[in-house]
C-alpha cells in the first residue's frame, strides 16, 4: 500500500498514529537541525518534520531531497506547537520515520504555487506542472462539480445522454471547419462538428425527445479570452415544446447549478430583454447588469448647435457614472485615449460634470449651463456626477458605450465576480445582411423557426424578421444560445432560399435533414451552453483557458505536444494530399 491517508486528510484526532503518506515535495527548510517539508497531493498539505536526532542514513536521504520528488513517508502524527490555520491539516505535522525517494524531479521551470513566477507560454509548455498549482486545481474541481451536476439535474428531468459523430461533413454555414481529410475515400473530407446541431434535430425526429450531451466542439475561428478551437457545450434538444418549456427547463438547469455548485440560491424568474432593448440600453446582446449605468440615446436632444462633431453624427448616446463628477482633468485625457484605441474606434469622448460648483463640460462652448442641465435631466443624472457621450456612426458608437459602460463599470468595482447576474435575451433578430456579399445570413444558424408573430413576412421582407431565438447571459457573458426550430420541409427549404441556397445546394448541404422532416417531424426546440465559459463566470475569471485541461494559446496551438505539426511524406501520400508549398515538411 503506497499510502494510508492522503496529505490533507489528517486531523487532532489522529494524533499518535502512525501513517504512510505520498505525494510532492513542495517547500523544504531547515531549521538548525531540523528539516520541514511541505508533502504535497490534490487533496492538500501536510507537513513533515525530520529531527536532528534521526539515523545517518535518513539523513543522508533528505539531503538529497529537492523541490518536486516524489515520496513516500511514515511516521507519527503529533500535534503542532504551533498551528497553521491557512490549511487543512494545519493542527498536526507528522515526524518522519522512513523516506523512500520514488521518483526524482528535475528543479522546475517555474514555482508551483498559488503565484508562479512562470510567463504564460512557458506554463503552457509544461501545463501538468501548472496543473499541480492550486488555482488550476480548483479550477479544474469546479468543472467536475458543473459537469456532474448538469447530469444529475438533466437525467432527473429525463433528459437521456446520446453520443453523436465527430466525423461529419463540411457546412458553409457558421464559423469555418476543422477539416480531416479520408484515406478510402480520397479526394474526400470530413469535417469536425462546430455542434451536434442537425444530429440533435435527428435524433427528435427519431422520437427521443429529450436528449443531452456533454460534447466537444470545434470551431476554426479567430482566438479570444472566451473562444478556444475545441470548446465544451452542454448540449440539450426537446420534443413537443414551446420557447417557454425551454426557457423553463434550462433556468432550472442554471438554478440547480447555482444552488449545487456555488450554494446561492435563485428565487423568482430570471429577468428577460428583447435584443432590441439590449441593444438600445447596453449596446451589445449580453448586457451586464449587475449593474444600471444604461445607455441613454440623446442624438434628437443635442444637434443643431454648431458642434460638427454631434451635426454630423448618426447617433449620440450617452452613459451616466454615479459620483464621478470629480474625475480630474488627467483621469478624463486618459479616458478620452481609451475609447480612442481601435477596439474602441470612437472618435472623441464629451463629458458634462455635475459638480458641487456648478456644471462644467468640454462641450460648453456649444451648449448653455441650461442646455447641459436639459441633456442631465434627461439622462436622470444628479449632482455630484459624471455624463460620457460618444457620437459617430450608429453601430460603433453603440459598441463603444457598451465597452465604456462596462469599463466604467469595472472602475467603479461595480463588476463583483461572486455577485451573478442572470439573463435572457429573447426575440433576436433572424438574419444579418452582409452589405459586401449582399446576402442574408442566418443570425443564429440557419435551422431556428421564425416568431410566429413575424410568418407573414418572413418571405416578403426578412430584414424585420425575429428568430424564435434566446440567449442565456451570466454578468455579461453569453453562456448559451438556442432556439425553437423549423420543424417543416417547405418553411426550412424557404429558409435556406432566403439564405442564397439554390434547390441543389440546399439538398447537398443539407437533403438528410429536409428528407428526415418529410418522416414526421416534432416541433422542437433546444439551446446550448459552454461548459467553459459557465466554468469561468462561476470562478470569477476572464479567461476560459484556466478552466480546460490541456488548451490552445491564441494562435491555436498546444504548446506542450507541439500541435499543429508537419506530418510525413508518407502520410501525405498515404491520404492522396500533396501540399502545393510545405517548408515545414
Ligand atoms: P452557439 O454557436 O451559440 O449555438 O454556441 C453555444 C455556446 O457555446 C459557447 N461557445 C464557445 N465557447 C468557447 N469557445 C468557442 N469558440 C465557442 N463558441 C461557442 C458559447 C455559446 O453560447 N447549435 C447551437 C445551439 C442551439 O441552437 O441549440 C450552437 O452551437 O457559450
Amino acid at each position: 500500500m503506497y499510502r494510508t491517508h492522503t496529505c490533507g486528510e489528517l486531523r487532532l484526532e489522529n494524533n499518535d498514529n502512525t501513517v504512510t503518506l505520498a505525494g510532492w515535495i513542495q517547500r523544504i527548510r531547515n531549521l538548525g537541525g531540523m528539516t520541514f517539508i511541505d508533502l504535497r497531493d490534490r487533496y492538500g498539505i501536510t507537513q513533515l518534520v525530520v529531527n536532528e536526532h534521526v539515523s545517518d542514513e535518513l539523513k543522508t536521504i533528505v539531503k538529497k531531497l529537492g523541490r518536486e520528488f516524489v515520496v513516500q513517508v511514515q511516521g507519527l502524527v503529533v500535534k503542532r506547537q504551533s498551528p497553521n490555520n491557512k490549511i487543512l491539516t494545519g493542527e498536526i505535522e507528522i515526524v518522519v520515520e522512513k523516506i523512500k525517494i520514488i521518483n526524482a524531479s528535475e528543479l522546475p521551470p517555474f514555482t508551483i504555487e498559488d503565484e508562479s513566477d512562470g510567463g504564460d507560454e512557458l506554463r503552457m509548455k509544461y501545463r501538468y506542472l501548472d496543473l499541480r498549482r492550486n488555482p488550476l486545481l480548483k479550477a479544474l474541481e469546479l468543472r467536475h462539480r458543473l459537469a456532474h451536476e448538469t447530469r444529475r439535474y438533466l437525467n432527473s428531468q429525463s433528459f437521456l445522454e446520446i453520443e453523436t459523430p465527430y466525423l461529419i461533413k463540411s457546412t458553409p454555414e457558421g464559423a469555418r471547419d476543422f477539416i480531416v481529410p479520408s484515406r478510402m475515400n480520397q479526394g474526400q473530407f470530413y469535417a469536425l462538428p462546430q455542434s451536434p446541431q442537425t444530429f440533435k434535430q435527428l435524433l427528435m425526429v427519431a422520437g427521443y425527445d429529450r436528449y443531452f450531451q456533454i460534447v466537444r466542439c470545434f470551431r476554426d475561428e479567430d482566438l479570444r479570452a472566451d473562444r478556444q478551437p475545441e470548446f465544451t457545450q452542454i448540449d440539450c434538444e426537446m420534443a413537443f415544446v414551446e420557447r417557454e418549456d425551454v426557457l423553463q427547463t434550462f433556468e432550472g438547469l442554471a438554478k440547480h447549478l447555482f444552488k449545487n455548485v456555488l450554494d446561492i440560491d435563485f428565487t423568482g424568474q430570471f429577468p428577460r430583454m428583447s435584443y432590441t432593448d439590449a441593444m438600445k440600453y447596453y449596446g451589445c446582446d449580453k448586457p451586464d447588469i449587475r449593474f444600471d449605468m444604461r445607455i441613454c440615446e440623446l442624438t434628437e436632444n443635442v444637434k443643431g448647435k454648431n458642434f460638427v462633431m454631434f451635426d454630423s453624427a448618426e447617433y449620440i448616446g450617452g452613459i451616466c457614472a454615479e459620483g464621478c463628477a470629480e474625475y480630474t482633468r488627467k483621469q478624463l485625457d486618459e479616458l478620452n485615449e481609451w475609447v480612442k484605441r481601435p477596439q474602441i474606434g470612437a472618435k472623441g469622448l464629451a463629458y458634462i460634470k455635475l459638480g458641487t460648483d456648478g456644471i462644467k463640460s468640454s462641450i460648453d462652448k456649444f451648449y448653455t449651463p441650461d442646455e447641459l442641465q436639459a441633456i442631465a435631466d434627461k439622462m436622470g443624472a444628479r449632482q455630484g456626477d459624471l455624463i460620457l457621450v460618444l457620437a459617430g456612426n450608429k453601430k460603433i458608437t453603440l459598441g463603444g458605450l457598451c465597452e465604456l459602460r462596462l469599463e466604467m463599470g469595472k472602475r467603479l468595482g461595480y463588476r463583483n465576480n461572486t455577485k451573478f447576474a442572470p439573463l435572457w435575451v429573447v426575440d433576436f433578430p433572424l438574419f444579418e445582411y452582409d452589405d459586401e456579399t449582399k446576402r442574408f445570413y442566418a443570425m443564429h444558424h440557419p435551422f431556428t423557426s421564425p416568431h410566429v408573430d413575424d410568418l407573414a413576412i418572413f418571405e416578403s421582407n426578412p430584414a424585420e424578421v425575429r428568430a424564435n431565438a434566446y440567449d442565456f447571459v451570466l454578468n455579461g457573458v453569453e453562456i448559451g444560445g438556442g432556439s425553437i426550430r423549423i420543424h417543416d420541409a417547405q418553411v426550412q427549404k424557404t429558409m435556406f432560399k432566403i439564405l442564397g441556397f439554390t434547390d441543389e445546394d440546399a439538398q447537398i448541404q443539407f437533403g438528410f435533414l429536409m428528407n428526415a422532416f418529410k418522416f414526421g417531424a416534432p416541433p422542437h426546440g433546444g439551446i446550448a451552453f459552454g461548459l467553459d465559459r459557465w466554468c469561468a463566470v462561476f470562478g470569477g475569471s476572464d479567461s476560459i483557458r484556466d478552466y480546460i485541461a490541456f488548451p490552445k494559446n491564441n494562435s491555436g496551438r498546444d504548446m506542450m505536444i507541439d500541435s499543429p505539426a508537419a506530418i510525413k511524406q508518407e502520410q501525405l501520400d498515404e491520404l492522396g494530399i500533396r501540399l502545393i508549398d510545405n517548408p515545414k515538411a
